[in-house]
């Protein structure tokens, strides 16, 4: 079997590592990739959204089963126009992938299907916002921007002046261009966060184990939010009770609700949640793999992903055994350009990759980068996903930590607390 992997982060990466392993897979290819997945398996110069130029990749190669990593190609509808095509491809049509790409949407689903999320109020004027805002002046909100921003369409508010501040960058500046044109704002959670992800076939739900995400950029979890800056795998934040009580009152009723609707949910269903004191609630659906989760999760993961994904494009999940995990947690560690999340440079010889991949049970998986010629060079600003099983939690982090040593360019930095929360635990 052929297999194309769409995308260029760590967990395109991942995906393609673990698609590679299974017996059954012949060939990889990555559209477009990265240096990581170039030395894996092989890179496809096409951008994830140039779905015309994937399928006629995909027709001409004779690609057995297209998977999508980014939630960008998902929104646009990669998968119906992969389907009209006559190709098999896993992920979710563009109507079952509004969950992620329009927060009103998701609330609206939530809200009908009776899944916790925090309250909301929908904003299309800027006057009206305000108004909403200022009739709340004690009460901290979270403004989010409606359509997808690369992760920077929220703003946790503890002051009116921010969360003012906040609309009026939305919608009147539009920094964040059309996704702003309607807001939502929202009443603040408190709690610890965890993900947990499933694999859906439209009926059958096959949760994945939980990872914590660490989206403040820096230590302790301060500084501005990230799209990660490491994950592991699994999380003491998700006890088995958790894990069942987020199966039966957000993931059956929220697919459910999409069947209802017309718009089957067939691909990765994240649900990103807050641990309140009064259970979890959910703070946002995606529609694809979270980057870095991934990484430590499907570390873990022993089945053939390739037979579960096929099955899920048949329906078929139902009728697989259960899930096979490695018992041993995993820690994945990000490190980042000078700068990032703000502006940075790219291009920047990585050195210390050879090093690091001599270590045992340890993945430098590649988020941000390129091949200059034969170096490695950074281009992005999350560049790599260093990643490593242990025996238990201390010793996943050691091993990460001893492989992110010999890593170097000039201004690497990562967070040197990644798992702690855990570690506490334990
Ligand atoms: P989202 O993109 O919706 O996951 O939001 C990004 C981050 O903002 C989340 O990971 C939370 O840390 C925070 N956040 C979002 N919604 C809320 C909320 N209602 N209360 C508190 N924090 C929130
Ligand atoms: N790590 C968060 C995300 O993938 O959305």
């Amino acid at each position: 079997m052929k297999v194309l992997v769409v995308g260029q982060g760590g967990r395109e990466h991942v995906l393609a590592w673990k698609l590679a392993q299974s017996p059954k897979v012949t060939a990889v290819f990555c559209a477009p990739g990265n240096a990581g997945t170039a030395e894996d398996v092989t890179n496809v110069p096409i951008a994830a959204t140039d779905v015309p130029k994937l399928i006629e990749f995909a027709k001409s190669e004779e690609i057995d089963l297209t998977v999508v990593g980014p939630e960008a190609p998902l929104v646009v509808g990669v998968v119906d126009e992969f389907q009209k095509a006559g190709l098999r491809v896993f992920g979710p049509s563009a109507s079952a992938a509004r969950l992620e790409g329009s927060k009103e949407f998701a609330k609206t689903q939530m809200r009908r299907a009776n899944v916790p999320t925090a309250d909301f109020h929908v904003f299309e004027k800027l006057a009206d916002a305000e108004n909403f805002i200022e009739e709340r002046t004690d009460e901290p909100l979270v403004v989010k921007a409606d359509g997808l921003a690369a992760g920077k369409g929220v703003s946790v508010c503890e002051t009116s002046e921010e969360a003012l501040a906040a609309v009026r960058a939305a919608m009147a500046d539009r920094v964040f261009g059309e996704a702003g044109h309607r807001v939502l704002i929202e009443e603040k959670l408190t709690g610890q966060e965890a993900s947990i992800l499933a694999i859906v076939d439209g009926n059958t739900i096959l949760p994945l184990e939980p990872a914590q995400d660490h989206k403040p950029a820096h230590d302790g979890d301060t500084g501005p939010n990230t799209g990660g800056m490491g994950a592991y795998s699994p999380t003491p934040l998700v006890t088995p009770e958790t894990m069942d009580a987020v199966v039966e009152d957000v993931l059956v009723p929220i697919v459910h609700q999409m069947k209802r609707d017309g718009c089957i949910f067939r691909g990765i269903l994240y649900a990103g949640l807050m641990m309140t004191n009064k259970g979890p609630s959910v703070l946002e659906f995606n529609v694809r793999f979270g980057d870095p989760e991934a990484q430590p999760v499907l570390m873990r993961l022993k089945t053939d992903l390739f037979d579960v994904l096929w099955a899920a494009t048949e329906g078929r999940l139902r009728e697989l055994p259960p899930l096979e995990w490695d018992p041993r947690p995993a820690v994945c560690v990000v490190m980042a350009s000078e700068g990032y999340p703000g502006p940075y440079e790219n291009g920047l010889p990585i050195r210390g990759l050879a090093d690091a991949a001599t270590l045992p049970d340890t993945k430098v998986f590649h988020a941000g980068t390129r091949l200059d010629g034969e170096q490695v060079v950074t281009d992005g600003g999350r560049v790599l996903g260093v990643t490593a099983l242990g025996d238990n939690v201390s010793d996943a982090k050691l091993r990460a930590y001893q492989a992110v040593k010999p890593i170097r360019w000039d201004g690497a930095w990562c967070r040197k607390d990644i798992s702690d929360k855990a570690r506490e635990s334990e």
